[in-house]
């Protein structure tokens, strides 16, 4: 296993480009099973989790290549129905197999992704919504088995806005029979590139980006051809690396329209932020403010940022309240972060997150992938080194980080344990 070590002390200078989002590529590999033939999608970036998929697509007897960020994924072949736990346990949206599935083969078998380092996580809406378009479901040996002799559009009104069952009834809804109308849908990006992918087969899909989304099912869809959309995830940590060194950085590739409750709060906290086009240019500042921030659904404050942020406000002057409404217990990271010297007190799903003058370099281990991110941040303006181990969860959301913070002058680098 490799660790990431990192000296602080580097303000962070220069441009970095931003690879496509991981979270949209995720849902369109598995689009590419609503119709036999050989999809391309570009702007791919080389991560574990796009592997991971292309393995769970190559048990169904799919055909992926990944070659220079462009994906070439070939369903011809396409025989199998079902994504088995050894690759559902190590990526929770392996689920997104189970509408496609159902709606191009009419059977299913997905095995439960269980717990994860942030709570339960249900799939319960994904297998409501499954239902009410038709299918019978059975849980069975820890394994989803889905069942439907077509699929039949109608309402589908979700109690929260879930990325992962808007995308699974989406592509389920495509080719049932009717309309389906998704209330409550979820409103993020990632969604919009999905129908956008959708609609380019063929397929009917409208609303996306709002809360309601209407999929016109039809009687077949194509293969086709796609740039996915920046990641603003990835965007977004490195706008804090730029803020939290003190650095002058330009973060080009991205979309700042997909950004603005992130740039709202380093505006507040006293951070320049401009945004030209697709470029996004952040001057940190000596002395940064404290600014309280609530995760919320699209177009709120996304929680894949509040670990990052978090590290961020350790060193703001101030006192803050960082909450967290998306997931149930997603602070992994305030344990690691406070061996590194940060003043943070959990109560509930709120952190009050006090000002140091400082980090300390450590060893910490990364318990997730955007827990990993907070740490290597935290490392950039730590005194001394920290080593962060378990990296592997790193590897799944950010593309030759190393790399991308080297060139910025950070002084970071990859060894074995
Ligand atoms: C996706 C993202 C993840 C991000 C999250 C929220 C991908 C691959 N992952 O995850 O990085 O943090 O959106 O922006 O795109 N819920 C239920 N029942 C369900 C499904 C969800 O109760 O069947 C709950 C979840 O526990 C959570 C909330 O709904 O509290 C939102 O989760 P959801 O939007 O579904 O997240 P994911 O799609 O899993």
């Amino acid at each position: 296993m490799d660790k990431i070590v990192v000296k602080g002390g580097r303000k962070l200078k220069g441009a970095v480009k931003i690879g496509g989002a991981k979270n949209a590529v995720l849902p369109i590999m598995t689009a590419c099973l609503l119709t036999r033939g050989v999809s391309v999608v570009t702007n791919v970036p080389g991560l574990r989790d796009v592997v991971t998929m292309k393995s769970v697509l190559e048990r169904l007897g799919v055909v992926g290549s990944l070659d220079d960020h462009t994906l070439t994924i070939d369903t011809s072949g396409l025989s199998g129905f079902e994504a088995p736990y050894d690759l559902v346990s190590t990526m929770r949206a392996s689920i997104y197999v189970l509408g496609p599935l159902l709606a191009a083969c009419g059977k299913a078998k997905v095995s439960l992704p269980g717990g994860c380092a942030w709570g339960p996580r249900p799939v319960d809406l994904h297998i409501r919504a499954m239902q009410e378009l038709g299918a019978t479901i059975e849980i069975d040996h820890g394994y989803i088995v889905a069942e439907a002799k077509g699929l039949k559009g109608r309402p589908i009104k979700f109690s929260i806005p879930s990325v992962g069952a808007t995308a699974n009834t989406v592509m389920a809804a495509s080719l049932a029979e009717g309309t389906t109308r998704i209330i409550n849908a979820a409103k993020e990006p990632e969604i919009t590139a999905l129908a956008e992918f959708i609609n380019s087969m063929g397929g009917r899909v409208r609303g996306a980006g709002t809360d309601t989304v209407v999929v016109e099912g039809v009687k077949e869809l194509h293969p086709a051809k796609f740039r996915t959309i920046p990641d603003r995830i990835e965007a977004g940590t490195y706008l804090i690396a730029g803020a939290i060194t003190g650095g002058k950085i330009e973060i080009e590739d991205a979309c700042p329209e997909h950004l603005e409750a992130l740039i709202l709060n380093l505006r507040q906290a006293g951070v320049g932020v401009e945004c030209s086009g697709s470029v996004i240019s952040v001057r940190g500042k000596r002395d940064i403010a404290s600014v309280d921030v609530l995760t919320s659904p699209f177009p709120g404050f996304p929680t894949d940022l509040q670990a990052q942020y978090m590290t961020l406000m350790t060193v703001a002057r101030g006192n803050c309240v960082i909450s967290e409404t998306v997931f149930k217990d997603r602070f992994t990271h305030v344990p690691e972060l406070r061996r590194m010297g940060a003043d943070i007190k959990i109560e509930g799903n709120t952190a009050h997150v006090g000002y140091v003058k400082r980090l300390s370099g450590a060893p910490v281990m990364a318990t997730d992938l955007r827990a990993s991110a907070a740490l290597v941040l935290a490392g950039l303006i730590a005194e001394g080194e920290t080593h962060i181990s378990r990296v592997y969860h790193i590897d799944r959301g950010y593309e030759g980080i190393e790399q991308k913070l080297g060139a910025l002058g950070a002084q970071i680098e990859r060894v074995p344990e």
